[in-house]
């Protein structure tokens, strides 16, 4: 069980909203209302950690090592939300979200196979690593420069939880881990900043409901990911460069075999993808 050890590591660096925010630092002069606005589409898109962990707990019921450790999860993740909530509270209340916006974000997703869902949210992490690490560049203002930045760190430790998750699929589960880690990893690999950002909250989860099915299509600006992304924060080649990077270089660790492109990744998945084509045709029918 991997939940005890996890939530001990992440209670050691666990921040407080009251004294480790430089709330005092605040500098009026130095918020504009275009980045005000941006903070409450990331909170709002937070809050949506509450639809994607009653995902979890319903596609994981046979894993309660997994489901335990949602309950961190799901709290850092809300707290991300309110973190950036109190900060308009305090300095923009005109912009805070309202319950409606908020409920609007919290819809079932239809059920998924697991081991995808975990490497998407995996890459889901380290990709908003990036972005918020990016957003903090941006702002100008230094208490939102300093959340952005400790909230980027959160991500990229449960980037890291989930590795530990992935990697005790991969020893319970073998081949089919690595083909669903390797589909994956290639598709999300893949992103180049011409199509839609790859992100869990920019995907369709929902047939019933398309194409109002991803979390950011049930945002107050449905299109305010890419204006994000590419006009305010200048997520650039360079920023997507370093995801895939960071993608790959975990990919690696992996699968214990060294990946410097998508493309080898990709050779890799379709191998696995044979080995399991032969061992299904090897056993009695
Ligand atoms: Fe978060
Ligand atoms: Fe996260």
């Amino acid at each position: 069980m991997l939940y005890p050890e996890l939530f001990k590591s992440l209670e050691q660096v666990r921040w407080n909203m009251e004294t480790d925010i430089p709330w005092d630092q605040f500098d009026a002069s130095l918020l504009t209302d275009e980045q005000a606005r941006t903070i409450k589409m990331n909170a709002i898109t937070e809050w949506s950690a509450l639809p994607a962990t009653e995902m979890f707990l319903r596609d994981n019921r046979g894993d309660s090592d997994f489901c335990a450790f949602m309950s961190v999860w799901f709290f850092e993740e809300q707290k991300h939300s309110l973190v950036l909530m109190e900060y308009l509270r305090r300095f923009r209340p005109d912009m805070v979200p309202t319950e409606e916006e908020l409920d609007n974000v919290r819809f079932e997703f239809d059920p998924a196979p697991p081991l995808e869902t975990l490497m998407l949210h995996f890459c889901g992490e380290i990709r908003l690593n990036h972005w918020y690490r990016c957003a903090s560049d941006w702002h100008t203002e230094p208490v939102i420069k300093q959340i952005y930045k400790i909230i980027s760190q959160d991500e990229a430790r449960h980037g890291g939880a989930y590795l530990r998750y992935m990697k005790k699929a991969l020893n319970e589960s073998g081949d089919v881990a690595r083909a669903a880690f390797a589909k994956i990893g290639v598709l999300m690999g893949s992103a180049r900043r011409t199509e839609k950002p790859l992100h869990p909250t920019n995907l369709h989860v929902n047939q019933a409901l398309f194409p109002n099915d991803t979390v950011q299509s049930r945002l107050p600006d449905p299109d305010w990911l890419e204006v994000w992304l590419d006009q305010q924060i200048k997520f650039d080649g360079d920023w997507e460069k370093k995801v895939i990077e960071r993608i790959l270089h975990n990919m690696s660790l992996l699968f214990e075999k060294s990946f410097a492109t998508v493309q080898e990744l990709n050779r890799y998945r379709k191998e696995v993808g044979v080995r399991l084509t032969a061992a299904a045709s090897a056993q009695p029918a």
